[in-house]
């Protein structure tokens, strides 16, 4: 594929997993363990593409209030496979991130996470940051509070708030903001992941169900993503004007 127009930031809502698992008879688990799958490919074919930073959404703050042993059997199979992944990110120089309240996981969960996160640290590859426990609106309330803290202590002046400030308080403040968010299972909505940082992302919907997303599904929406026109606010004639 032509390098032109490769998104830098691809961000991914991956949906479907459930439902994928009920198709087949299957417990909602079984979907769970398949998406692994979907996720190691995702992770290659943002690599070999040149994509810089893939940003995956695994857990939903909201996540939290489905059934307990939904909820452990994720944690097992996080751990498991941040085990058995480490070192095959790690050779495909991956950096491994996290972003969200993990002041909430299972301390055996989140050793885990840390370890792996410290081992790819010096990655200079695809930065691959997985979105757990994660609510954009829990993200811009302490990014709100941090911020007030720091004008009533008068490290910061009211009137030198702006938004390139208050990106710095935002979980992202260390990647740019996707310039492509994909959402897998047919729903269309955002299920409050990275609401200030997609202000202007290219949205792209599929009905493939997470377990069976594959390179090609990837590609697909890349393909989609590169024929739009991004106007940032501008009209059609002065974006190709710039471009001339
Ligand atoms: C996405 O798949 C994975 C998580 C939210 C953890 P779902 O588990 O939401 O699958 P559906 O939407 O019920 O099919
Ligand atoms: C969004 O999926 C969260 C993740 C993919 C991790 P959900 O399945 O939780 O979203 P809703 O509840 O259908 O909006
Ligand atoms: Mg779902």
């Amino acid at each position: 594929m032509n390098e032109m127009k490769i998104p830098e930031h691809i961000a991914i809502i991956m949906d479907g997993n459930g439902r994928w698992a009920k198709k087949l008879g299957l417990n909602r688990i079984f979907g769970h363990k398949t998406g692994v799958k979907a996720v190691r490919e995702t992770v290659e074919i943002c690599g070999e593409i040149g994509v810089k930073y893939l940003t995956l959404y695994a857990f939903s703050m909201e996540n939290w209030s489905r059934p307990s042993d939904e909820v452990e059997a994720l944690m097992s199979l996080l751990i498991e496979s941040i085990v058995k992944e480490t070192a095959e990110l790690n050779r495909n120089n991956v950096q491994l991130r996290t972003i969200g309240n993990l002041s909430v996981f299972p301390e055996n969960v989140t050793v885990k996470l840390n370890q792996a996160i410290e081992f790819t640290s010096k990655n200079t590859g695809l930065v691959l940051t997985l979105a757990l426990s994660y609510g954009s609106r829990w993200e811009i309330t302490e990014a709100v509070k941090e911020i007030a803290t720091k004008v009533t202590t008068g490290e910061i002046k009211p009137e030198s708030i702006n938004e390139n400030v208050i990106e710095q308080y935002l979980t992202t403040y260390n990647m740019p903001d996707p310039e492509l968010i994909i959402r897998t299972s047919g729903e269309q909505r955002l299920s409050n992941f990275l609401l200030w940082q997609g202000a202007y992302s290219e949205l792209y919907f599929t009905a493939v169900l997470w377990p069976d997303f594959r390179k090609k599904d990837l590609l697909e929406a890349v393909d989609e993503y590169r024929k739009r026109e991004r106007r940032f606010g501008k009209t059609g004639e002065q974006i190709k004007q710039e471009k001339d």
